[in-house]
C-alpha cells in the first residue's frame, strides 16, 4: 500500500494533477479512490482487472457500484465521505470492522456474485483521504481478491462438515449395533434363564414322575400281594379254626383214654388168664406205651403250639390285606391315638429307649383311627428294634403346615438303613430281622394305610445314626368311596 500521505490529493479535476496515478495504475492491489462528490478519480489496472470495468468507462463518474451490484447503493468509501458510521453498520451488517492500521478506515469482506463468471469473495478496506489541514477530501478503496481462500476455507468447512456427519453417523450406527448387541445380549440371557427355569422344571418334573413310578409300583404290588394274602387267610381260616377246635377236644379225649388206660392197667394183676395177660404185657412192651403216654401230650401241646401260631399269621395276613377293615371313617384326635398305641406297645419300648413326645398344634383328622394306630405303632416297634443293646430315644412329633396336611415324626436314635436295603422295606416280606422276630410287613402295612388316607410317608436314614420316619397325612378323607376299598 502507497502510504497516504504520499499520495497528492485529488483535484475537483478529476483528470488534472495527480501524481501518483501511475503508481496507482502499475499497483498490484486493485485500488480506486473518489472525491467528497463520490466521482471516481483513480481506477487502476489490477481494479480493471478485478472487476473488469476499464479506467476510462470508470474515472469521472459515479458509477462504481455497477462494479459490484445490479442496484445503485453506496460503497464503504462512499459511507467513510458521508461519515455515518451507523449507515456502514446498515449497509455491512456486521461483515465489517474498523480498520485496526488506518484511522477512521473500515474493512469488510463480502461475496459480490456479479464479478466474474460464478462471483468473488473480496476483502476490502476504505479510507478517508485528508489534505494537509486534516479535511477529508475524498476516500480510497482497495480491493484483495480472496475468492481462493474463502473456497479453501469452504471447502475446509464443508470436509470439516462432511466429516463430522460421517463421524456423526458411524457414532449413531456404533450406538445402534451397540443397543442391538445389548438386546440381543439381554435376549440371550433372558432365553438362558428361561432354559435354565425349563431344565430345572423338567427335572423337578422328572423327579416326581420316578416317585409316582417308585409309588405305583409299590401300590401295584401291595394290591397283588394284599389280594394272595386276602385270598390264603380266607382259605386258611375255616380249617385252622376247626383243627384249633378239634386238637382241644382231642386233648380232653386223649385224657379221658389215658384214664381209662391207666384203670385198665391197674387191674391188669386181676386178670386170672395168664395168657392174657402175658399177651397185654407183650403188647404194651411192643408199642412201649410208657413212651407213647409221655410223648403224646407234648405232641399234642406242640401241635397246639404251631397252630396258634398259623392263626397268628393269619391274623397277620387278614390285617394286612384290611379283610376286616370295616371301620368307619371319623374325626379323630391324633395324639389320643399315638397316647394309646404307645401304652399298647410299651412293653416292647421300655427296656430299649427313652420315649420323647413332641406334639404340635394338630386339628382332628378325618380318618380310619385304628388304622393309623396301627401305622404309629409298626413304626415305634420298628424304631424299638433297630436300637441296639444300649439304650436309645424314641422322638415321636407332629405337627401341621396348614389347614389340610399334617405330619406324624417317629426317630429312632437306631442302627439306621442301610442304602440297598432303603428301596425294599416298603417290600411285603421283606425284613432284615431273624426268623420269627420280624414277618417283614410292618412297613407294607403302614404305606397301604397311609395310601388309603391319601397320604404319604418319607424316610430320612442315616446309617449308624438313626432313622426318621414322616407320615403326611390330609385332614380330610378326600373321596368318600375309598371306604368301601379293601372290604371283603
Ligand atoms: N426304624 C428303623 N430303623 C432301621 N431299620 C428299619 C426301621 N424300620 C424298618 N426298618 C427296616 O425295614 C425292614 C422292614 O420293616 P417291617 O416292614 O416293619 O418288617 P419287620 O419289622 O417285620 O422286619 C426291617 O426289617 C428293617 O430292616
Ligand atoms: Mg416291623
Amino acid at each position: 500500500m502507497p502510504l497516504l500521505q504520499d499520495i497528492r490529493l485529488p483535484s475537483e479535476d478529476p483528470h488534472a494533477g495527480i501524481a501518483v496515478s501511475e503508481f496507482f495504475d502499475v499497483h498490484p492491489v486493485a485500488t480506486f479512490a473518489i472525491n467528497t462528490a463520490h466521482v471516481i478519480t483513480h481506477w487502476n489496472k489490477a481494479c480493471e482487472h478485478l472487476l473488469g470495468w476499464s479506467k476510462a468507462e470508470m474515472v469521472g463518474t459515479t458509477n462504481h457500484w455497477q462494479a459490484f451490484y445490479t442496484r445503485q447503493r453506496p460503497l464503504l468509501a462512499d459511507l467513510i465521505i458521508s461519515g455515518a458510521e451507523e449507515e456502514i453498520g446498515v449497509y455491512y451488517q456486521g461483515k465489517h470492522i474498523r480498520s485496526p492500521l488506518i484511522e477512521g478506515g473500515f474493512e469488510a469482506e463480502d461475496f459480490f456474485p456479479n464479478i466474474g463468471a460464478r462471483g468473488h469473495w473480496l476483502h476490502f478496506t476504505a479510507a478517508p483521504l485528508r489534505d494537509q489541514d486534516g479535511q477529508v477530501v475524498g476516500a480510497i478503496e482497495t480491493l484483495r481478491d480472496v475468492t481462493e481462500r474463502r473456497v479453501a476455507e469452504n471447502a475446509l468447512r464443508q470436509a470439516h462438515d462432511n466429516l463430522e456427519h460421517l463421524v456423526a453417523k458411524r457414532t449413531a450406527q456404533l450406538a445402534e449395533v451397540n443397543a442391538r448387541l445389548e438386546h440381543d445380549i439381554e435376549q440371550r440371557e433372558r432365553a438362558d434363564a428361561e432354559l435354565r427355569r425349563r431344565n430345572l422344571e423338567l427335572t423337578e418334573l422328572n423327579e416326581q414322575l420316578s416317585m409316582t413310578q417308585q409309588q405305583l409300583v409299590q401300590a401295584d404290588k401291595l394290591a397283588s400281594i394284599g389280594q394272595l394274602a386276602a385270598g390264603v387267610a380266607h382259605e386258611i381260616n375255616n380249617p385252622i379254626g376247626y383243627i384249633f377246635s378239634n386238637v382241644g377236644t382231642l386233648q380232653n379225649y386223649l385224657d379221658l383214654l389215658f384214664g381209662m388206660l391207666a384203670a385198665y392197667e391197674e387191674a391188669e394183676p386181676a386178670i386170672g388168664d395168664p395168657l392174657v395177660a402175658q399177651r397185654l404185657r407183650a403188647m404194651r412192651e411192643q408199642i412201649d406205651l410208657g413212651f407213647l403216654l409221655e410223648d403224646i401230650p407234648s405232641l399234642m401241646a406242640e401241635s397246639k403250639e404251631g397252630i396258634v401260631r398259623v392263626r397268628h399269621i393269619v391274623q397277620d395276613l387278614k390285617d394286612f390285606s384290611r379283610v376286616d377293615a370295616n371301620q368307619e371313617w371319623v374325626w379323630a384326635n391324633i395324639h389320643r391315638g399315638i397316647d394309646s398305641t404307645l401304652n399298647i406297645v410299651s412293653n416292647e419300648v421300655k427296656y430299649k429307649a427313652d420315649v420323647f413326645k413332641e406334639y404340635g398344634e394338630l386339628p382332628d383328622i378325618e380318618c380310619l383311627p385304628l388304622q393309623i394306630n396301627q401305622v404309629v405303632m409298626n413304626l415305634v416297634v420298628n424304631a424299638a428294634h433297630a436300637i441296639g443293646p444300649e439304650r436309645g430315644s424314641i422322638t415321636i412329633r407332629t405337627g401341621c403346615v396348614d389347614a389340610d396336611m399334617i405330619w406324624i415324626e417317629v426317630q429312632d436314635s437306631g442302627s439306621g438303613i442301610a442304602p440297598e436295603a432303603l428301596s425294599r422295606i416298603f417290600d411285603p416280606f421283606f425284613t432284615t430281622k431273624a426268623v420269627g422276630k420280624g414277618t417283614g410287613l410292618g412297613l407294607s402295612l403302614a404305606y397301604g394305610i397311609v395310601q388309603k388316607h391319601r397320604g404319604r410317608i418319607e424316610v430320612d436314614t442315616q446309617l449308624g445314626q438313626g432313622t426318621r420316619f414322616r407320615v403326611w397325612l390330609p385332614t380330610h378323607h378326600p373321596d368318600p368311596d375309598t371306604e368301601q376299598e379293601g372290604q371283603p
